[in-house]
């Protein structure tokens, strides 16, 4: 019985001798040997057997040994072939070599060890080859696997941005909405207290009764009332513009020249009512006369991500926290430091801060990636550098430097 994992060889040979003689050696070494006395019958007997090796002699009837390992290489170019040839026909022996043998053997063969030497170095080479092939195969696999993640991961990012870019619109829509509501509440109030006083005059008017001084009276009144009604609808309507251009910045990516320190008023206005009933501050010391030609919508995506970490992260525990920004200009660029005195930053979280998806508010409506937001709006959409420093207790320090003016690409 021969061993199932035993290597499988074929020998063709027409010399019936040297077949036996390398057969008995080949199974005394625990290989399965399967033998043809031509080239015709070896060819049948690879197509059936499937060797995982072949000795082949050149000079044979029927069908030469060139032929044969023509045929062999057709098939499957992984199984070795081992050319045994008489000392004479090393001109073919050449020519085998060249169509693809591994190795050749002299006949006859004088020590049949040199027999062993080159089976084993054949069959040790085709399995590496084999193996090379799977792990080739492996790797191509994983390579796909890997290129679809990432391309995953890319919409994901792509959409998570998308999204957070709509929150955050969201919000300032409801920004709007509360702080319009004010000025537009007391021009309603006023409007109709004006309204039933005109009634009131009206009926003494039309009774007859209406006495000089009341219709002083009520002209002074419709003068007042009507002067609040103006300044509060004038103020709903420059809420209604600043608003406008912030949202519109905020969901477009236009490149436009601004005043930078009117678009920080226009974008703390629309975050009032995040922080209106608390204790917190925020002072802002700019230029007037600052005006960038940038992207004031990354701007304003910008302040948002950082005031909210403050009041989300920084003032958790603190009741009346300062947020300061202090801008100025540096050369051709903008330095922007922005600072709260919160809780501040260990070394992981400040190491980790501009990480996507690195958020000590998992679970808790944080997604971790406001700042890694912040990092490419600078960076990227800006041309510019930031930086953090913050330690516990500290509160955080972001340093932000960008041109005034973006160049066109
Ligand atoms: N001003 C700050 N004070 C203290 N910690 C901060 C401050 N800003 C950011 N951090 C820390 O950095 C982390 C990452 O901030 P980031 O804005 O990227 O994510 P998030 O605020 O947790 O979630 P998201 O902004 O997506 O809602 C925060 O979870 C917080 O631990
Ligand atoms: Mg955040």
């Amino acid at each position: 019985m021969t061993d199932p994992s035993a290597k499988k060889i074929l020998v063709i040979d027409d010399e019936e001798y040297i077949r036996d003689s390398v057969i008995g050696f080949l199974e005394d070494f625990g290989f399965e040997v399967v033998d043809a006395e031509n080239g015709r019958i070896g060819l049948e007997v690879f197509d059936s057997r499937q060797p995982d090796l072949v000795l082949c002699d050149l000079r044979m009837p029927e069908m030469d040994g060139l032929e044969v390992l023509a045929s062999v290489r057709r098939r499957n170019s992984n199984i070795p072939i081992i050319i045994v040839s008489g000392a004479g026909n090393i001109a073919d022996t050449v020519e085998a070599l060249r169509l693809g043998a591994w190795d050749y053997i002299i006949k006859p063969i004088q020590d049949m060890n040199v027999l062993y030497h080159a089976v084993n170095k054949a069959l040790e080479r085709a399995d590496l080859i084999r193996e090379k092939y799977r792990y080739e195969k492996d790797l191509e696999t994983v390579n796909l696997q890997l290129r679809m993640s990432l391309e995953t991961l890319e919409k994901t990012r792509d959409q998570l941005v998308q999204s957070e870019k709509m929150a955050a619109l969201g919000e300032l829509v409801a920004g709007v909405a509360h702080e319009i509501n004010t000025p537009v509440g007391v021009g309603v109030t006023a409007a109709s207290f004006l309204d039933a006083k005109t009634h009131e005059v009206k009926k003494i008017y039309e009774a007859g009764e209406l006495k000089r001084s009341e219709l002083e009276n009520y002209l002074q009144t419709v003068e007042e009332v009507s002067n609040s009604i103006l300044i509060n609808m004038e103020r709903a309507a420059e809420l209604v513009s600043s608003f406008k251009q912030v949202a519109v910045d905020q969901s477009s990516e236009n490149r436009r020249q601004f005043n930078l320190k009117e678009y920080i008023d226009e974008i703390l206005l629309s975050l009032r009512p995040r922080y209106k009933k608390t204790e917190h501050t925020i002072e802002v010391s700019c230029e007037a006369d600052i005006e960038l030609y940038s992207f004031p919508g990354a701007f304003s995506q910008i302040l948002n991500n950082l005031i909210m970490n403050s009041l989300v992260h920084g003032f958790q525990q603190i009741e009346k926290g300062t947020i300061t920004v202090n801008i100025s200009r540096q050369g051709k660029n903008i330095l922007f430091v922005y600072r709260d005195n919160g809780r501040g930053m260990g070394p992981e979280e400040r190491e980790k801060v501009f990480d996507p998806f690195y958020t000590t508010m998992r679970g808790k409506g944080g997604t971790g990636l406001g700042m890694s937001i912040v990092f490419n709006l600078i960076t990227q959409t800006l041309k510019g550098s930031i930086e953090c420093e913050s330690s516990p207790g500290k509160g955080v320090v972001f340093t932000m430097t960008f041109p005034e003016h973006l160049e066109t690409i």
